[in-house]
């Protein structure tokens, strides 16, 4: 076979881990290929200057790379929604292939992008969207075919888990970890995306789409970040034998799909509630394999690389195949759609961490319990702390048996209007994560 052309447009902490992980193992690449791949054009605004890129042509214009004819595959690494989705879009009309990590992209414009593919018979590779250098799309499309999956959660943010970790082993408070991640690197300078569940949703729908067969509807996403758990949260669930991590969860349900990011209460038995640090893991339960955990580097250069290079080397494998023949990357049933509806949250059944501060005086639990009870509540386990000397508010920690959202919505709302509770009680999704 011919060499393979490729452009890699942005040069970032991604587009170059790619380039130098198809530099360093191009003989190996090549052997499993059956051609070369060369790295035919770079696009990069400020250009290529304190980088080795050898005799590599560079382009400080990345439209300028879509628009070369001599180029097979484009590799965008750019990132946001705007010019990366120009530049796809210039791409595939121009008849190339795209290799993309942005899960923005493809969370919030997939829809579109996999229309226009298809019509033009190109394939749109994502593997690096979704936890980095884990092959979770891969392990959904290819390995897991043959399973219906049930459900998948997933610890698809590393600074999320970074932070949680270190709240947990040190005992310290979200702002101040915050702090340390963004001067390690971990977090962006605007963390809004990372700690708000926004990243984990885009990573999520593209997951739930793989899984279900679903189109990608990340406006359907309930998103919950971190922001506002506790040290003293993470400890009391540490005494009920949970730990907290930061999930996108996605079930298939009689009623619905269930798409949801949020903190969850997770059995310290489970191994992933032993996923710490950056580290990211999936696991999904399917009908025929069971339970099946996937977990490594959820980002940096070259674990994000890894994946971005695999998914070359399968495009350009398919290059000498008719465009039929392509496995395409998301099959959207629009009849899914309506036989698969996404559940509001007020719908989703789930267990629930509750803490609450109540004045120190008998019959306060007694109420509370009874508005549980009203609601069809049942309590699972209870912590009633000693107040704190010279306080005379009582730390109180429940875990409810599981419930409707909507149930429990209102419960609380009750509970936050008795005078003998003080301020918001914090409520923390439970999952079992059982087979
Ligand atoms: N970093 C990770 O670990 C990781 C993991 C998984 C997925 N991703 C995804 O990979 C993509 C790239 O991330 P990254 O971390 O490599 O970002 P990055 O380090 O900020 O690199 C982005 C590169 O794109 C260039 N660029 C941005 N806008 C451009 C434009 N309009 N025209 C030309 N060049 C432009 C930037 O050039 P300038 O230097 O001139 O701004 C920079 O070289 C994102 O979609 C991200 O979500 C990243």
């Amino acid at each position: 076979m011919d060499p393979v052309k490729v452009g890699i447009c942005g040069f970032g902490t991604v587009g170059s881990g790619t380039y130098a992980v198809l530099t360093r193992n191009a003989a190996e690449i090549a052997a499993r290929v059956g051609a070369e791949i060369v790295v035919a054009e770079i696009g990069a605004r400020r250009g290529c200057e304190d980088s080795d890129v050898g005799a590599t042509a560079v382009n400080r214009d990345v439209f300028a790379v879509a628009d070369n004819p001599e180029i097979d595959i484009v590799v965008e690494l750019i990132g946001g929604t705007t010019t990366a989705k120009d530049l796809v879009l210039r791409a595939i009309e121009n008849g190339k292939h795209v290799v993309t990590a942005n899960k923005a992209l493809i969370a919030e414009h997939g829809n579109e992008i996999f229309a226009v593919a298809a019509e033009k018979g190109v394939s749109v590779a994502f593997e690096a969207a979704v936890a980095g250098g884990i092959p979770i799309i891969k392990a959904l499309r290819e390995g897991l075919a043959g399973n219906r999956i049930q459900w998948l959660a997933g610890i698809i943010n590393g600074t999320g888990n970074f932070i949680l970790t270190e709240m947990r082993d040190k005992g310290r408070d979200f702002s101040d970890v915050l702090a340390e991640a963004q001067a390690l690197g971990y977090a962006e300078a605007d963390p809004t995306f990372d700690v708000e569940g926004i990243d984990a949703a885009h990573k999520l729908v593209i997951l739930a789409s793989l899984a279900f067969g679903i189109p990608l509807q990340f406006d359907k996403v309930y998103t919950e970040g971190i922001s506002r758990i506790a040290p003293e949260d993470v400890t009391y669930a540490e005494e009920l034998g949970y730990r907290i991590k930061h999930l996108g969860i996605a079930r298939d349900t009689d009623n619905g799909i269930e798409l949801r990011v949020h903190p969850t209460l997770i059995p310290v038995k489970r191994l992933i509630a032993n996923v710490n640090g950056v580290m990211n893991a999936v696991l999904v339960q399917s009908d025929a394999v069971g339970p099946s955990l996937y977990y490594g580097a959820g980002a940096g250069s070259e674990p994000t690389a890894s994946a971005v290079v695999a998914d070359i080397i399968d495009v350009a494998r398919t290059l000498g195949a008719t465009p039929d023949a392509r496995v395409p990357y998301l099959a959207f049933q629009q009849s899914a759609l309506s036989a698969h509806p996404v559940l509001p949250i007020d719908e989703v059944e789930t267990a629930f961490y509750l803490r609450m501060s109540a004045v120190d005086r008998p019959g306060v639990l007694s109420r509370v319990a009874q508005i549980l009870s009203d609601e069809g509540i049942s309590i699972e386990a209870l912590i009633q702390k000693e107040p704190p000397e010279e306080a005379n508010l009582v730390p109180m920690i429940i875990l409810t048996n599981r419930t409707i959202e909507g149930k429990l919505s209102s419960a609380v709302a009750q509970i936050e209007g008795l005078e003998s509770i003080v301020g918001e009680v914090t409520r923390i999704r439970v999952e079992s994560l059982a087979g």
